[in-house]
């Protein structure tokens, strides 16, 4: 509860025009942080940094009022470059996509735009022998998600695209069950938005005692797994799980924020196991940036302290 009424006061916050323009004139340098940079070159800069750590890289291009279909297509075609700029330096590419930001819920040519512009982005990632994750975002277009998500995953197969599950939702674990057919390369979150208590649980301990059985299930099942989390006690658990049960390490991976938690990241790698680091790029860090600090106090007042200095 406490825990979502701090997300709720940051995220307040952030929304007023004021904060905004204080933030972006002064926090770019604080930003960089949690975000690779503003354009394609500095994205891929960061996957080769991350790879001689041994840690794998998962491309975000970061959006904000993307509203026309033409925006939403300009959008599409600029994750489309960025495929095609990593295949070009020799990165197998491996992306995420929000479908808001590529057209879904816009109706054009008689189809979903966003399965329009999913299709393009799969398809291209799948020349290149590469990934597309399809986020989660709030709760009303989870029912859209997952339909895309079958959708592109019977055109093109299971290796080329996967989603996103949210435990703080009290639908998620029958929506896993409903994949199973699928055996859906899924990435496991406790999910990032300010969602009401007729969906979502409220306190944190539901959400880590859901966010575990969702894991275990997925492992359990055989479908490949991504541990998306900072958590060190969730993490801790699930490695006792695959061990307890004999799961291989090439059958799951953890994820987890660029610039956060990095001495976990580099250790977990050194250990053997996946890790792969989400990487945002783009210049519409703002709404991403006011999220990670709503995440957590300690965040805050690292802004803060470097708002102070700079
Ligand atoms: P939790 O919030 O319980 O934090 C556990 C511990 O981790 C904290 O005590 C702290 O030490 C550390 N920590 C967590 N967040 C931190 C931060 N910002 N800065 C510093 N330390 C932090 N959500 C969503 O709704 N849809 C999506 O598609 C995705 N995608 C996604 C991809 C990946 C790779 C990750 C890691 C996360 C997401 N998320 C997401 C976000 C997710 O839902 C969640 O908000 C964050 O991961 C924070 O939750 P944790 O699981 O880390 O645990």
């Amino acid at each position: 509860m406490i825990d979502q009424l701090y997300r709720k006061a940051v995220l307040t916050v952030a929304e007023r025009k004021p904060v905004e323009n204080l933030v972006r004139a002064r926090g770019w340098g604080l930003a960089q942080r949690f975000v690779a940079g503003e354009n394609i070159p500095s994205a891929l800069k960061a996957v080769k940094e991350l790879q001689a750590e041994g840690i794998l890289g998962n491309l975000d291009l970061l959006g904000e009022f993307i509203e026309s279909p033409e925006q939403c297509n300009q959008f599409a075609q600029n994750v489309l470059d960025l495929l095609d700029a990593a295949h070009a330096e020799g990165i197998i590419p491996y992306v995420s996509i929000k479908l808001s930001s590529v057209g879904q819920g816009k109706t054009v040519g008689g189809e979903d735009l966003g399965l329009t512009n999913a299709r393009r982005i799969v398809g291209k990632a799948r020349g290149y022998g590469g990934f597309v994750c399809l986020d989660m975002e709030d709760h009303p277009r989870v029912d859209q998600t997952l339909a895309q998500f079958r959708q592109l995953t019977g055109e093109f197969g299971g290796q080329h695209v996967g989603t996103v599950l949210q435990s703080y939702l009290y639908r998620t674990e029958a929506d896993r069950d409903s994949l199973g057919d699928l055996r859906p390369n899924l990435r496991i979150v406790k999910g990032a938005y300010l969602e009401p208590e007729t969906v979502a649980f409220m306190d944190k301990a539901d959400v880590d005692a859901a966010y575990r059985r969702l894991v275990y299930a997925h492992l359990g099942a055989g479908s490949y797994t991504n541990v998306a989390t900072h958590d060190e006690s969730i993490i801790h658990d699930v490695k006792h799980f695959v061990l307890a049960h004999g799961i291989s390490k090439d059958a799951f991976e953890f994820q987890m924020l660029y610039g956060i938690r990095r001495d976990l990241q580099k250790s977990l790698a050194q250990e053997g196991y996946r890790v792969r680091a989400y990487i945002p790029y783009g210049r519409d860090w703002y709404a991403y940036f006011s999220r990670r600090i709503a995440e957590t106090p300690r965040n805050a007042m690292f802004v803060v302290r470097g708002m102070l200095k700079g």
